[in-house]
Parts: C-alpha cells; structure tokens; sequence
C-alpha cells in the first residue's frame, strides 16, 4: 500500500518535473530561435568600426550595467536613420560610454555638431576618451548634468539668441533628438524637447518597449513601465507628432515634428 502511495507521488511529482522541464526546454528554444536571428541580422548589417567595438570592450569592462549601450544593431540604425536625415545639429539625452553619440554624429554635415547629457560626472573621463578615439569626437559636446536641467539652461540660450537675432530665427534649433536618460522623465523630456525641435524635425525615444512590460499587467506597479506607458500614450495622442514604434531591441520610437501648416 506504502508503496502504491510512494509510486504515485512519484509519478504525480515526475510528472509535474516533466512538465516544467518541457515549459522550460520551450523557452530555451524560442531564446535561441531569437539568438539565432539577432545573430543572422548582425552578420548581414554593416560591421562596427574598430572604435565601436573598442568601447563596447571598455564599456563591458569598466561599466556595471554595460547592457545599456545601444550595441552594435541599434547602432547601425541610429547612424543610418542620421546619415537619411543629415542633421546639422543633433541633441543627445543620456551618453553612457559615448556609443550612440558616436554613431549618430555619422550622419552629421561637414559643420554639424552634436550635444549629449549625461548626469553621471563618474563618466566624464571615459566618455571624452571614447569620444576621442574618433575624428568624430570633435563634432561632440559634451553637458554633464541633469538631463531636464540642461535641456532648461539650452532653451533659455536658444531664446536668448533669438531675441538678438530675429533674422536666424531657430537657426539652432534641433534637427533630431535622441531620447535614451532616465525613463521616468520621458514625458518631461518630451515637453522640453519639442520647443528645441525643428519643424519637420525628428526625435528618436528609446525602451519604448521596456522588456515588453509596456504590455505586461504584472509591471503595472512599476515605476519605469509606468512613465515609459505615460510617454507613448502621449506621443500617440499628440496630433503634432507622427510616430511609430520599431520593435528594435527594447523598442524605438520615430517621432516627425509636423510642420505647423501640414
Ligand atoms: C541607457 S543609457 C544611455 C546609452 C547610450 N545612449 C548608448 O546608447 O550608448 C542611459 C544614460 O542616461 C544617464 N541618465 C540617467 N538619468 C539621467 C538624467 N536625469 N540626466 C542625464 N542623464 C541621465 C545614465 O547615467 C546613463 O548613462
């Protein structure tokens, strides 16, 4: 009897085993699946340059959360979307180790320049070292400091010349903006970039996606989901913009400032 009892509840016991075992070989297979075609779209994308890879290297090295560098296919499509665009000024939220900044300056004209922010000082010197490494590095500035402060202290400076220069009217006005800071201040970024934004601008937001959470109920408490929902639910509502979202990695939004008589 013990041992019809024992055999069951190990059979009931094997049984859930072999049941988790299989959930689990699926996930497995669909993780791989997925590597397998993120592998196949990063052999048949244009390579990084050696300056790319060496901060990648230095990123994975010398950063706690190296992940967050935009990496080699995202890479290539911020430089492509900016070589389309060929902005004459670029404006960068969020530097890290200078990755994106580097590969969005590509598509800048000959006079063009790029300004990033980044609130971390811990960076500084590894940012203008990476920056360095390329000529690219000098189309770059750089503003250490919170990225809603800085994005304050830039409107005030555009106002200011405005004022002093009716004939240039915006002529420093944004041609495209990367948004990729602090998640929670998405919907304030939004709201400070725009008035720095050319009509018929274009502003990159990145992790619209965040993970897929944005779709998850079991993040509906958290606070980064939570704003990144709040940002494209403005983005969505605003009849201003014209967007889109690209299942890129974590998700990256399009974003076309409309002209006013569109
Ligand atoms: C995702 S990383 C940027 C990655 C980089 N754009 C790339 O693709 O290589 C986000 C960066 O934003 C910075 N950051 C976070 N909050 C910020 C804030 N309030 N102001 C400025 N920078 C901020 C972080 O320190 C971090 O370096």
């Amino acid at each position: 009897m013990y041992l019809v009892l024992f055999l069951c509840h190990f059979d009931c016991k094997s049984s859930i085993f072999f049941g988790h075992m299989q959930v689990f070989l699926y996930f497995c297979s669909q993780i791989n699946r997925k590597m397998d075609i993120f592998e196949y779209i990063e052999q048949h994308s244009s390579a990084e340059s050696d300056v790319l890879k060496q901060i990648t290297r230095s990123t994975h090295l010398e950063v706690i959360n190296p992940r967050m560098l935009s990496g080699h296919v995202q890479g290539r499509v911020l430089s492509m979307i900016s070589k389309m665009i060929q902005p004459k000024r670029i404006l960068e939220l969020g530097t890290f180790t200078g990755y994106s900044a580097l590969c969005l300056a590509e598509g800048l004209t000959e006079d063009g320049k790029l300004v990033t922010i980044e609130h971390n000082d811990e960076m500084e010197d590894s940012i203008r070292r990476n920056l360095a490494l390329s000529p690219l590095g000098k189309k770059v500035e750089l503003m250490i400091g919170d990225a809603k402060e800085s994005l304050r202290l830039l409107g005030d400076e555009a106002m200011r010349r405005e004022a002093r220069d009716t004939v240039n009217d915006r002529g420093d006005a944004f041609d495209l903006v990367f948004i990729d800071a602090d998640k929670k201040e998405y919907c304030d970024y939004l709201d400070l970039v725009l008035p720095l934004t050319r009509e018929g601008g274009w502003i990159l937001a990145d992790n619209t996606l965040w993970d897929g959470h944005i779709i998850d109920p079991a993040y509906n408490k958290d606070k980064q989901t939570v704003a990144l929902r709040a940002f494209n639910d403005k983005v969505a509502q605003d009849e201003r913009l014209e967007k889109v979202i690209l299942p890129l990695r974590d998700g990256l939004t399009i974003i076309r400032v409309k002209v006013a008589k569109e």
